[in-house]
């Protein structure tokens, strides 16, 4: 049982250390530092090896600072957690290659975690109370993934992406718009003053639980070729492009909630930052189901989810050894897929 849990990641392009101290049966946050790479909004998107060398020169100080901000000395830390994957593969060997040579130093215990669990459990450092069975719906800028959770550490595949995820569509669809890079908070931003005016398609709306947002990446992109005044229409393409992608991940979540029988939907990963995905879902789960989505900060990548994701495997005795490697497509332990193609069956 740990008492103290250091969080370390660096899977994409954010630096970040987290601590967590135990707090009777629980773990509190007791500091997280994120550090965000500003070098890649000038390339449009992550650099691969700009950002693993980012890396290398944060890390130890973005750890020393969350441990001094929780007050807490390396001496009194029981548990290392680094993200193992999966991520960009150089950025992930930073992290954890500092993870094993603290521990290796120091002879604490080694945790290696596998970053989309970690999205799942970042709500939980807010609502401590929120336990499964629940409907995940997690969306990032790689993953797009509606989950059925019955218990901690299972997880079953209900639909994911077929081709883009939805992060990676407000990317692209933000830099159509000319907008800046990460597309996500712009086209939030530019939306709220724009009406949802352009007819775009809700791709797979009514077609099981899969999704699919390369159609409409590509209606928007006819729009705005087909727009004789892109200024005066910007913010109204914006409002239609979300609207469309929250009608689709918002009725996706919906129906998984009757088909489970669930009462409760979890947000997570990038694209849950967004303040309109939460009141879209809230309104459209009215009466279904309850919303529980952090902060920001929490749904971003962090290292608070981390050493939450770390902090569950390791209450359960386990644990990773010297050998642990990190892995750009990492396995996550305890998904589970459906043995036929994914859909609605009710
Ligand atoms: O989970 P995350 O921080 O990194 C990955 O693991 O991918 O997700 C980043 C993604 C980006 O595609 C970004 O555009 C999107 O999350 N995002 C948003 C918003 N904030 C971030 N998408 C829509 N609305 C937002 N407000
Ligand atoms: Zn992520």
């Amino acid at each position: 049982m740990p008492d103290v849990v250091l969080g370390i990641e660096t899977s994409c392009d954010e630096t970040s250390a987290a601590v967590l101290v135990r707090d009777g049966a629980r773990p509190e946050l007791a500091s997280l530092v994120i550090l965000s790479q500003d070098i890649h909004a000038v390339f449009g998107g992550v650099v691969p090896e700009l950002a693993s060398r980012a890396h290398v020169t944060a890390i130890g100080p973005v750890v020393e600072r969350a441990l001094d901000q929780a007050g807490v000395p390396l001496s009194a830390v029981d548990a290392v957690a680094v993200t193992a994957g999966p991520g960009l593969i150089g950025s992930l060997l930073v992290g954890v290659c500092y993870a094993k040579g603290l521990v290796a130093a120091s002879g604490k215990t080694l945790i290696g975690v596998h970053h989309l669990e970690a999205h799942v459990f970042a709500p939980t450092l807010e609502h401590p109370d929120l336990e499964p069975p629940f409907v995940a719906l997690i969306v990032s800028g790689g993953h797009t993934l509606l989950l059925d959770v019955p218990e901690w550490g299972r997880y079953r595949v209900l639909g994911e992406t077929r081709d883009d995820a939805a992060g990676e569509a407000f990317d692209k669809v933000a830099s159509m718009l000319e907008l800046g890079y990460p597309g996500g908070p712009h086209v939030e931003a530019l939306a709220e003053s724009g009406t949802d005016r352009f007819d775009l398609p809700r791709p797979m709306l009514a077609e099981g639980f899969d999704f699919s947002f390369s159609g409409l990446k590509t209606a928007v992109l006819y729009t705005v070729r087909g727009s004789a005044r892109l200024d005066a229409d910007r913010a109204d393409i914006a409002a239609s492009f979300q609207a469309a992608a929250f009608d689709v991940l918002t009725a996706k979540t919906r129906a998984a909630l009757e088909h489970t029988g669930y009462r409760t939907a979890v947000l997570g990963g990038g694209v849950a930052c967004s303040r309109t995905l939460a009141r879209r879902m809230a309104e459209r789960l009215e009466g279904v189901a309850r919303v529980v989505v952090a902060q920001p900060r929490l749904n971003a990548d962090n290292a608070a989810m981390i050493a939450r994701a770390g902090w569950f495997h390791l209450e359960r005795g386990e644990r990773s050894d010297h050998y642990l490697d990190a892995d750009a497509r990492m396995p996550w332990p305890g998904l589970e897929r459906p043995p036929v193609p994914s859909g609605a069956t009710g």
